[in-house]
């Protein structure tokens, strides 16, 4: 007995020292995976991760054209540990450095001194964590990234842990005496709770945070690169018309003549909803395909409302039941998509009911939240997968099994959704949802490059006209051009005082096309975001060591209002500055950073790395154009050119640089671009002895080509 239980003392300070010695904190072990991108594994594997669940699979054509990078200094003293069941990492911060990201954010864009849970839901106003698209992954203004891929509820410290003994802790002060006495002291790291046993965590180089941006979206595939009608202009139908009723409304649009490109069906297309039965209401939509036929013969595509839960009333409720979770939603029961029979009944009845009746994309609505609709974390799921992990993943899940329904048709789609991930660059969907603060939706604009994924400031309604020509004019500079008149009935010239104007900023919309277009396929091809957050500009993010002394509003206010987060202001692709007022606002000040920028409409100089202030007046959104800008531009079109259609192109320069652009075209909507039917169009403008500029390109003979011949505006005398 006595022996025994030395035997026990032993074996249990052999534990105990084990464990001790697991809490101790570890350096990472990366491994490379691609050029510029190396993983740790840390702990145990912990179930499915959203690069798993997004079955990402990596550009690497698009990462090894960028080239190998080093791994990135700073990150050398990274540490995890592990106690309690859960992981712990921690990841060493400069001073002076900026960090952006951590999902979509729609306050602000710098994330340094927050703290947050990140957790799939409607966002609440409040930039805590909880958010359409919580992706656990930060870009430092020194140029790296980090994620950690894991489907738990993470928080982030990012930068305000202050440890006793770090090597940067700052001083004791005492606040009765000393002036610098700070609340929140100096950080040197973000820390990470991982509530699980184990993580991946990834690291992307880059020489500016564009570049792992560039690294990052690449890795999970490359941007999505939409059919040409998902970049033209979307309206969203009240809920409960019927097949006429939108037939007349798309004719209105037709003889008004506003662009239209594809419409939005809400629940009510549905026999019930929600819970939802997915099969078309038969007194409203009594020939569903002819129905859709008729639109598709206007050139007009149709994108259906649904959320997953299935109602009663679903021809695959009694089939689907074994494969559905503990709860429901909204009485509709919760089906669990790691099983693969719930896989496939959805994808019997979606395609037989919709795809095939030629239906071109969802809004996949609801995935999100709030706590009290969606399942609780008490749930269970028959695949065995947690509740957490299913609310973390399960719209990235509902994105990537439609998108590949499409795919098998070689067919691209381009849809809405509430809730995503990690891992979501590469799925045809941008998100949206019922917040309706247009300043913070244009923060939201910001931050969706920082997290990979897209966002719409939809338009819904508004209380006056000049409120309604502002909204319109931001949506027509996002990636999805929309007007959601679900619940209100809006059109675009409901307002008739501001209907012209609304009327030419959607056309604008419409001869970007080719623009917008190029700017997209650098998204697939080079990992570029469409919108860009201003610090994603090289040299625009804040280097405190560069400028240290004169951050003040009279030696340097460039500096200063650089240094301020930049968050009302972002561009469009390579060459678009975008400045958008709000009702009320007449006048706001634009930050233009290093190089000259000009006027979009009138080519005249706005200025060179400053701020200045403008007085816009109500009729144009505020639009620069970097020195040496390209916008190439078709005539305003009612609909996006279709597959066969050969429109001239007009190509504007700006400023008096010369340049080099390139333009890109393929379809327009098939997968064949990816087997290398698509072209990529030099455009040069070259600078004469007598400082005149001419333009030249060789138009490509190539089918996919879809201009017929081009005409250089010089824009600035
Ligand atoms: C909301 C959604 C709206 C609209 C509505 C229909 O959840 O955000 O855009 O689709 O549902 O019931």
């Amino acid at each position: 007995m006595r022996f025994f239980s030395g035997q026990f003392f032993f074996l249990a300070a052999f534990l105990f020292l084990c464990l001790s010695v697991q809490a101790q904190p570890t350096a990472f072990s990366w491994q490379p995976v691609a050029p510029g991108v190396w993983k740790a594994v840390v702990g145990k594997a912990d179930g499915p991760t959203p690069l798993s669940v997004a079955a990402i699979q990596p550009r690497l054509d698009g990462l090894t054209k960028l080239g190998a990078a080093p791994f990135p200094a700073w990150l050398t003293g990274s540490v995890h540990s592990q106690a309690d069941n859960k992981t712990f990492l921690r990841f060493p911060l400069q001073r002076g450095e900026q960090l952006f990201g951590l999902g979509l954010n729609f306050k602000a864009v710098q994330q340094r001194g927050t703290i947050k849970t990140l957790h799939v839901d409607h966002y609440g106003g409040r930039d805590n964590g909880r958010t359409h698209a919580p992706v656990p992954f930060y870009v430092s203004s020194l140029g790296y990234g980090v994620l950690i891929n894991s489907a738990r509820y993470l928080t982030v410290y990012a930068g305000t842990a202050v440890r006793a003994e770090g090597p940067e802790s700052p001083p004791e002060m005492n606040r009765n005496a000393d002036r610098n006495w700070q609340a929140q002291p100096y950080s040197d790291a973000v820390d990470v709770v991982v509530p699980a046993a184990g993580t991946e965590v990834y690291v992307f180089a880059g020489r500016t945070p564009m570049e792992v941006m560039q690294r990052y979206n690449l890795y999970c595939g490359g941007g999505t690169l939409p059919p040409k009608w998902g970049l033209g202009f979307t309206h969203r139908m009240p809920t409960l018309f019927t097949d006429e009723q939108i037939l007349n409304e798309v004719a209105d649009f037709e003889t008004k003549g506003y662009p239209l490109s594809f419409v939005g069906l809400e629940p009510g297309w549905q026999s019930h909803s929600y819970p939802n039965s997915f099969v078309w209401d038969s007194t409203r939509f009594p020939q569903p395909a002819r129905f859709l036929a008729q639109l598709a013969s206007k050139n007009i595509r149709a994108n259906l409302w649904i959320n997953p839960y299935v109602s009663s009333h679903s021809p695959l409720f009694n089939a689907i039941l074994p494969y559905t979770g503990s709860h429901t939603v909204w009485v509709g029961r919760v089906p669990d998509f790691n099983m693969a029979p719930a896989r496939r009944l959805y994808k019997e009845l979606f395609i037989k009911q919709h795809l095939s009746m030629g239906v071109s994309g969802y809004k996949v609505d609801e995935v999100d939240g709030y706590d009290q609709w969606l399942w609780p974390d008490v749930a269970t799921f028959p695949s065995g997968v947690s509740a957490e992990q299913m609310r973390q993943v399960y719209g990235l899940q509902f994105q990537k099994l439609t998108a590949d329904w499409f795919r098998e048709r070689n067919q691209r789609t381009y849809g809405l959704v509430r809730g995503s991930n990690a891992g979501a660059s590469a799925l045809p969907y941008v998100l949206y949802n019922d917040y309706y603060d247009h300043r913070d939706f244009i923060t939201a604009l910001c931050s969706s490059s920082f997290a990979g994924v897209l966002w719409t400031p939809e338009a819904r309604s508004s209380k006056t006209s000049e409120e309604w020509l502002r909204r319109m004019q931001t949506v027509c500079f996002s990636p999805m051009a929309m007007l959601n008149a679900w619940a209100d009935g809006t059109k675009p010239w409901t307002f008739p005082d501001v209907a012209d104007d609304v009327k030419a900023v959607m056309n604008l919309r419409m001869q970007l096309l080719p623009y917008l277009y190029t700017t997209f396929a650098q998204y697939q091809f080079e990992g570029k975001p469409p919108i860009r957050a201003m610090n994603l500009v090289d040299g625009f993010s804040f280097d405190e060591r560069a400028t240290a002394g004169t951050l003040n509003s009279t030696d340097n206010p460039y500096a200063l209002a650089v240094r301020k987060d930049c968050k009302d202001q972002f561009m469009v692709g390579d060459f678009l500055l975008v400045a958008p007022l709000f009702a009320g606002e007449t006048s706001r000040k634009v930050i233009l950073p290093a190089g000259r920028w000009y006027d979009f409409y009138t080519g005249k100089l706005a200025g060179e790395g400053e701020v200045i202030d403008i007085t816009p007046g109500l009729a144009n959104i505020p639009v620069f154009v970097k020195d040496g800008g390209l916008i190439p531009m078709i005539p305003p079109t009612l609909h996006s050119p279709n597959a066969t259609e050969k429109l001239p192109l007009t190509v504007r320069h700006y400023g008096k640089a010369a340049v080099v652009w390139t333009l890109y075209d393929d379809d327009g909507v098939t997968f064949d671009y990816e087997q290398g039917k698509h072209t990529w169009t030099q455009l040069s403008v070259s600078q004469n002895q007598n400082a005149s500029l001419t333009g030249s390109w060789t138009p490509p003979t190539d089918p996919t080509f879809h201009y017929t011949g081009i005409s250089w505006v010089f824009m600035t005398p």
